[in-house]
């Protein structure tokens, strides 16, 4: 049942049908509170009291025993900053405020505040409304939400500088113990292939010392690869031109890059980090989508840096890839994140038989 202030009969003085009043508040979800217009508490529903567990028929110098703290700054809200004071002493109507309040029990709540004033057919103020719409749930679902993003957020953030490491460290050691070990290998096969006599054994070392010649440059190659690119030097164009040109050549691959007269330099991260996007939208169109034609293409406008990689290949469903490979790899996921931490987005369009285009955008 809606419930009136005890004293005098403040809705019969407002000319309200009280029982249709009553009937639709009691079944609204929302929580209302009426003000007279001195600014006084006169009536409220069934959700109201919810809302605050309890109630307190209370002036507008009295809000101060409502107690609540707007949800952006944390701030307590003076008694004149609720919306219903406001909307008895200027007309103001106020939407959705975000208040943390505490109720009368003492628990702590997040709600939706509106106010509203009812003027009569003079335009004069005779009555406000408030309306509470309680979002606690949704409101520390929202706040575990933006938790676990942060957590995650700082996770692949990590992961992507291990990432980063153990490629520097795995070029190192490949070239500098398998390269170095292989290298002495085929000195001791030559070696040995000129001082056989036997024929047919030298024909077998002059095969063993070809292999690892092949071996050399293989173990060269991915050492390479794994390196972190020579942006240092060359800057970002330079350098994504010499890599495509690699990889153009390696895969028989038709790779046009496109940076039009782009000059600039960018911060280091941003850099190193265009580079990896692109590296790996090549690598996963050799790799799964059987393309014959690549497209890069690098460019600024006035506010973006604009990374695009266009394959004409097979094609796939990036919403639900993961669903379907049945494990975790690391390249669109990395791609996303290399973004996201460069304050950048990253778009990828594509279908089955479409092709696909991956977009990286950076403020
Ligand atoms: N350009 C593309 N064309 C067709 N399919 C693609 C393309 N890019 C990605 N995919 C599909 O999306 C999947 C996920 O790509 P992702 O780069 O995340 O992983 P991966 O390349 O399989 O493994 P990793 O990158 O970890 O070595 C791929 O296995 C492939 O099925
Ligand atoms: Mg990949």
């Amino acid at each position: 049942m809606t419930k009136t202030h005890p004293h005098p009969d403040p809705l019969s003085e407002l000319a309200i049908d009280e029982n249709l009043f009553q009937q639709i508040l009691d079944v609204l979800p929302v929580g209302v509170w009426l003000a007279d217009n001195s600014g006084q508490l006169v009536a409220n529903n069934p959700a109201g009291r919810k809302m605050w567990e309890g109630e307190r028929w209370l002036k507008p110098e009295q809000f101060g025993e409502h107690r609540g703290w707007w949800s952006a700054t944390g701030k307590l809200l003076e008694p004149s900053e609720w919306g219903l004071t406001r909307a008895v002493a200027t007309g103001e109507i106020s939407i959705n405020e975000m208040v943390d309040i505490e109720c009368f029990d003492g628990s702590r709540k997040t709600m939706l505040n509106s106010a509203m004033p009812i003027r009569d057919t003079d335009g004069r103020i005779r009555a406000a409304i408030a309306v509470n719409q309680d979002i606690t749930e949704l409101k520390r679902a929202q706040d575990e939400l933006v938790q676990v993003r942060r957590e995650l957020e700082a996770l692949s953030a990590a992961a992507v500088a291990i990432q980063e490491q153990e490629r520097k460290r795995l070029s190192m050691e490949l070239h500098d113990e398998i390269g170095q070990t292989l290298s002495a290998l085929k000195i001791v096969v030559e070696t040995a292939r000129r001082r056989c006599k036997d024929k047919a054994l030298a024909d077998h070392l002059h095969q063993a010392s070809e292999m690892a010649d092949t071996l050399v440059s293989d173990v060269r190659e991915i050492a390479r690869r794994l390196r972190p690119p020579p942006l240092d030097d060359l800057g970002l164009v330079a350098a994504l031109r010499w890599h495509l040109d690699r990889v153009a050549r390696a895969a028989s691959l038709d790779i046009r890059f496109d940076a039009g007269t782009l000059t600039d330099r960018f911060s280091g991260d941003l850099e190193l980090g265009c580079f990896r996007i692109v590296q790996e939208a090549v690598s996963n169109a050799i790799r799964h989508a059987g393309s014959n034609c690549l497209r890069v293409t690098l460019e600024v406008n006035e506010y973006h840096l604009i990374v695009s990689i266009v394959d004409d290949g097979c094609g796939f469903d990036p919403g639900s890839v993961y669903a379907q490979l049945g494990r975790h790899p690391l390249g669109l996921l990395g791609m996303r994140e290399r973004a996201a931490m460069l304050a950048g987005e990253l778009h990828i369009r594509s279908s089955p038989g479409q092709g696909a285009e991956v977009r990286a955008i950076f403020r």
